[in-house]
């Protein structure tokens, strides 16, 4: 007779909140704007947030999310993937860079690439991404235009683990906002980022004071 076999469940894993004594160092990934980006700059100038943007890294020169890590005195770095040989030396290089910085959290923030083995295995469980869509709906770059496209009359914004897949890793906050009929990419895509970075800030902090677990797909904070 065939035997069956129950795979081994999976530990929760558990990550502390950072140590009361210093603030929780975050590294945030952008490709372009920047806007949420500035809205954590914003919110660790307050002590009482617990976390300070140490260095923000970017797949590109010349992008307004750079100058705003300057602004605030982060540490800034750029790795573009043209100028490596290889996919996963790019991987390795950006890998580098923000382990170099010893980040409790880092956050692709608007960052335009995904990123390889080498750099999920070094921030297994705090490597986190926002999305401007409800996963796991409309995964990839366009997530108002394809919510607009498909008519749906609430959209939103998600903040999760990266894992392997595009958009798939366990989900730690949804934010919901409303289609409105005489809505356009713009003026979705603006209600989203405003109600994202909202979320953003908010879960971030709790992160950073709580601690995480993560239980196969379940994220509970504190
Ligand atoms: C965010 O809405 C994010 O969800 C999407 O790109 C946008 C980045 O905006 N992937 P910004 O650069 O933070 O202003």
């Amino acid at each position: 007779m065939e035997q069956t076999t129950t795979p081994p469940r999976t530990r929760p894993r558990r990550t502390p909140p950072s140590t009361t004594d210093r603030p929780a160092r975050l590294v945030v990934l952008v490709s372009g704007s920047g806007s949420n980006l500035q809205a954590l700059i914003d919110a660790c100038a307050d002590p009482a947030y617990g976390a300070q943007v140490v260095a923000v890294g970017a797949d590109r020169d010349g992008i307004e999310g750079l100058a705003r890590g300057e602004r605030a005195g982060a540490e800034t770095f750029v790795h573009r993937v043209r100028d490596y040989a290889e996919r996963a030396d790019w991987d390795a290089a950006l890998t580098a860079s923000v382990a170099s910085y010893e980040p409790d959290l880092v956050v692709s923030a608007g960052f335009l690439k995904l990123v390889g083995s080498e750099f999920l295995t070094a921030f297994a469980d705090r490597y986190v991404n926002t999305h401007n869509s409800l996963l796991p709906s409309f995964v990839g770059i366009h997530g108002p235009r394809d919510a607009l496209a498909y008519g749906v009359k609430v959209a939103g914004a998600t903040l999760f683990f990266v894992d392997h897949g595009v958009d798939t890793g366990p989900i730690i906050a949804q934010v919901a906002v409303p289609v409105l009929d005489d809505d356009d990419e713009d003026t979705l895509t603006e209600r989203i980022k405003q109600a994202e970075r909202r979320q953003l800030v908010d879960a971030v902090g709790a992160m950073v004071r709580e601690g995480w677990t993560i239980d196969g797909r379940k994220v509970t904070i504190g």
